[in-house]
């Protein structure tokens, strides 16, 4: 039973509402030149992951030292990898939206 005092108005019940139980800043997908982000991480990944098998490939010669190179890019592709899985999992699954 809500308590009330003289004066003081009674407050709305604590309790989620629909638009706070999501941080829109999370949500909603960047747009970078008039395309969703996760279109220009797509054309980013197919270009990591070539240098990444490309280097590999050198790398197993064992002629030009560029481990660092591999390294160096093996966590560039993790990295583009999880924003375009949390973009493109949260657009088709979690209605997140685009802009
Ligand atoms: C998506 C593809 C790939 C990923 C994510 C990946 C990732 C890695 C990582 C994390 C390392 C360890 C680096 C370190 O020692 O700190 C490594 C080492 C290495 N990778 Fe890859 N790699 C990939 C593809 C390839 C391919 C296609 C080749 C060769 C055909 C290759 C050849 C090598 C070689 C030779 C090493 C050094 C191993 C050693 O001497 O310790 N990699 N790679």
């Amino acid at each position: 039973m809500a308590i009330s005092l003289p004066g003081v108005e009674p407050r709305e019940p604590l309790m989620w509402k629909e638009e706070q139980m999501s941080i829109p800043i999370l949500t909603s997908i960047p747009v970078l030149f008039d395309k969703p982000i996760n279109v220009w991480l797509g054309i980013a990944l197919v270009l990591v992951v070539i240098l990444q098998i490309g280097s590999g490939i050198v790398l197993s010669k064992g002629k030009l030292p560029i481990l660092p190179l591999h390294r160096l890019n093996a966590l560039l592709l993790a990295a583009v990898v999880a924003v375009h899985a949390f973009y493109g999992i949260g657009y088709w699954f979690f209605d997140f939206k685009i802009g």
